[in-house]
């Protein structure tokens, strides 16, 4: 059985990330490591063990990330973000802290332990910017080689992006990371807003997880209420909020689910585009492609899959 970390800045979707993985017989969800974004890294820390709690996984190990960018000294999440995901990052909604503490060990030693151990049955899903990993890559580049498959959430090819025109917000915290992740010839996936816009969900939705009457049911519709809210504002022309990490995580699970271009890809580090994810022209003719980005998705087959598979984990709980 393939072997899932994720690493997450947790987060409304990265929540919906964490149900959707503990959702899917297919894969064991072996850690979760944790990254500042929508929250700090601490909050994410906090939250991935409160979430995994909720949702009836007490034991998944939680490893805590980097503070910071590679580039900065310090972290201050947002206002959009504290906006889009609540300042909590679980929309405002009282989830029971867990009484169990985070790992000893951090995040970027667990990336390494976790390649070497489990090699190419190891899939790493990160869905907030890509510190950790580059971190990790700088740590031991054998890692590049040894991994099954990264299938990250950032970055947008086709269409502009949700922090700038050019820029998505998971690879605008650490453009400098994403860029030596993208150059590393790592096996990545590239799961930007070119596909997860396209899944959205609505109130019509997180009503059925109500439903259920379970505490998970009901704190999970909650949460993702807020996230829909925040939407009316930032992009009403969606009616519904995008399923962008839950996405990268189904495709971590069944890659079926989108149509990829083979492509290497860069992210400008310089200049007024810093933050755009780009093909590297250098590397056009080379016939070998380390990256595909997703540019199409089968959108009621994957809104399927989710709402069937976290409809049955929340019924589970109690
Ligand atoms: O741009 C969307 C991404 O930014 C998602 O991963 C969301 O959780 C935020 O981190
Ligand atoms: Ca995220």
């Amino acid at each position: 059985m393939k072997k899932l970390v994720l690493d997450l800045d947790v987060g409304i979707d990265d929540t919906l990330a964490v149900a959707y993985a503990l959702a899917s017989p297919e894969v064991e969800l072996v850690g979760i490591t944790t990254t500042y974004g929508n929250v700090t890294t601490e909050q994410s820390t906090a939250n991935a063990l409160a979430v995994c709690a909720l949702l009836g996984a007490p034991d998944v190990p939680v490893y805590p990330g980097l503070p910071c960018a590679s580039f900065a000294e310090d972290f201050t999440v947002q206002p959009v973000s504290a906006f889009i995901h609540g300042k909590n990052g679980v929309g405002e909604v009282d989830v029971p802290a867990s009484d169990r503490a985070p790992q000893g060990q951090g995040a970027v030693d667990f990336i390494v332990e976790a390649v070497h151990r489990w090699g190419k049955d190891l899939i790493y899903v990160p869905t907030g910017p890509l510190t950790n990993l580059d971190a990790a890559i700088a740590q031991d580049p054998s890692i590049v080689d040894e991994v099954g498959a990264v299938v990250l959430m950032g970055g947008a090819l086709t269409v502009p992006g949700n922090v700038a025109p050019w820029s998505e917000a998971n690879i605008s915290q650490d453009p400098d990371a994403a860029d030596r992740v993208f150059r590393s010839g790592i096996p990545a996936t590239m799961i930007g807003l070119d596909v997860t816009l396209q899944t959205l969900l609505t109130y019509r939705e997180t009503a059925l997880w109500r439903e259920t009457g379970t505490e998970a049911g009901k704190r999970l519709a909650d949460i993702t209420d807020y996230y829909i809210k925040a939407y009316e504002t930032t992009a009403p022309h969606l009616h519904g909020c995008g399923l962008h990490d839950p996405l990268a995580c189904a495709v971590a699970v069944d890659p079926s689910l989108v149509e990829c271009l083979p492509i290497n890809m860069m992210v400008d580090v310089e200049g007024p585009t810093r933050g755009r994810t780009i093909g590297n022209p250098e590397l056009l003719n080379d016939p070998n492609k380390t990256m595909e980005v997703a540019v199409r998705v089968d959108v009621p087959r994957f809104l399927d899959e989710f709402m069937g598979r976290i409809t049955r984990l929340v019924s589970s709980c109690q």
